[in-house]
């Protein structure tokens, strides 16, 4: 009820703008008895992913909370997980605005944000400074002037950095909005990658005495035959989780409606069975060897049990949270519950 007379005041302004208040507002409430707007007693569902386990499979997928500023006021809103970021080395400012848009008839969002970000060592500060124990994934990335071909360093940096304070860390290299990242999902590119986050996994377990997941987080315009090719590194080089998927840069759902050929990536319901899809070639490919945590145009309780159908073990929301609130993550737990 609360959210919904939220929603009718943020929906009449401009997008990034109650965006930045709604982070504002739950990040000064996240603490207080003034959770209770959106505090919300979900049912226990423990799964375990990744060698983790969290309490229940609903996650905030990555970009809503990009400098972890709110952890813990969705911590009282019952997700089982927070993804933080995509948080880069260095503080950057992302692309220009307007760089945000709602495609409400469709229950859409086209974004074209560009990784703006505070820097990982301010994310890092807010880690120390949450007061709940979330399970909190890193989503890093890399700075948008850092080129291609150096983009490794840039991961390995902020690893090294977030490591002690993540539940695990998701490789972002499927953002549309940073050129030439993309590149980096193909052949020797994805293959480097991966090993040396791995060896690096190895290196950062030794020195903390703590093993933390790594996930490489996916796109979903990518044909056949590059799933297969991506499921192989990442049995190959034995990563322990994929995200599928980010935001698609198709439009075919969204033809004709205001604000569709804006460029950055769509997400929602215009996305919902394109990631669906994905994750049930992804599934065939990996033949439970890696978890899958799906995440794209979950709208509804349906939503999700088509993304766990599909082979994934837990899912995550943005875009539906907005359209819904919420109480999408209390349905989906107790519609998992009963399947
Ligand atoms: C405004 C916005 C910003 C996003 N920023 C990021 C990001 O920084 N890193 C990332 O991995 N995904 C980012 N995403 C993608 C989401 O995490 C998610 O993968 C995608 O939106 C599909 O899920 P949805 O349909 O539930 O929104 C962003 C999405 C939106 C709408």
């Amino acid at each position: 009820m609360f959210y919904k007379i939220a929603q009718k005041v943020m929906f009449q302004m401009d997008p990034e703008l109650a965006h930045n208040v709604a982070i504002g507002s739950l990040k000064m409430t996240g603490n207080t008895p003034l959770n209770c707007f959106y505090r919300q007693h979900v049912k226990s569902a423990p799964v375990t992913c990744m060698g983790l386990t969290f309490p229940n499979p609903v996650g905030l997928a990555a970009g809503l909370d990009k400098d972890g500023e709110s952890i813990d006021a969705f911590h009282a809103m019952g997700f089982g997980h927070v993804e933080v970021g995509t948080v880069t080395p260095r503080p950057q400012p992302g692309n220009d605005q307007p760089r945000l848009f709602r495609l409400k008839p469709a229950q859409g969002i086209i974004n074209r944000m560009g990784f703006n970000n505070k820097g990982v060592d301010n994310l890092v500060r807010n880690l120390i400074a949450k007061k709940t124990d979330i399970m909190v994934g890193v989503n890093i990335g890399k700075n948008k002037d850092t080129p291609v071909e150096q983009g490794k360093n840039d991961y390995l940096i902020c690893m090294e950095k977030v490591y002690q304070y993540a539940s695990y860390i998701a490789v972002n290299i499927s953002s549309p909005n940073t050129p030439g990242l993309r590149a980096m999902q193909y052949g020797e590119l994805l293959d480097d990658l991966l090993s040396s986050i791995k060896a690096k996994q190895k290196e950062l377990a030794e020195k903390y005495g703590k093993y933390v997941p790594v996930a490489l987080k996916i796109a979903p315009d990518l044909s056949a035959e590059e799933i297969q090719a991506i499921a192989d590194s990442l049995i190959s080089n034995a990563f322990d989780g994929v995200i599928a998927t980010n935001t698609t840069l198709s439009r075919d759902a969204v033809v004709g409606l205001q604000h569709a050929e804006e460029m950055g990536g769509l997400s929602g319901k215009p996305l919902t069975d394109l990631s669906t899809q994905v994750i049930k070639q992804l599934s065939t490919c990996l033949q439970g060897k890696i978890p899958i945590i799906g995440v794209g145009g979950i709208n509804s309780a349906a939503d999700a049990l088509a993304k766990f159908d599909a082979g994934s073990t837990m899912v995550q929301i943005y875009s539906g949270f907005i359209y819904q609130g919420p109480t999408l993550i209390d349905q989906i737990v107790k519609a998992y519950c009963v399947k």
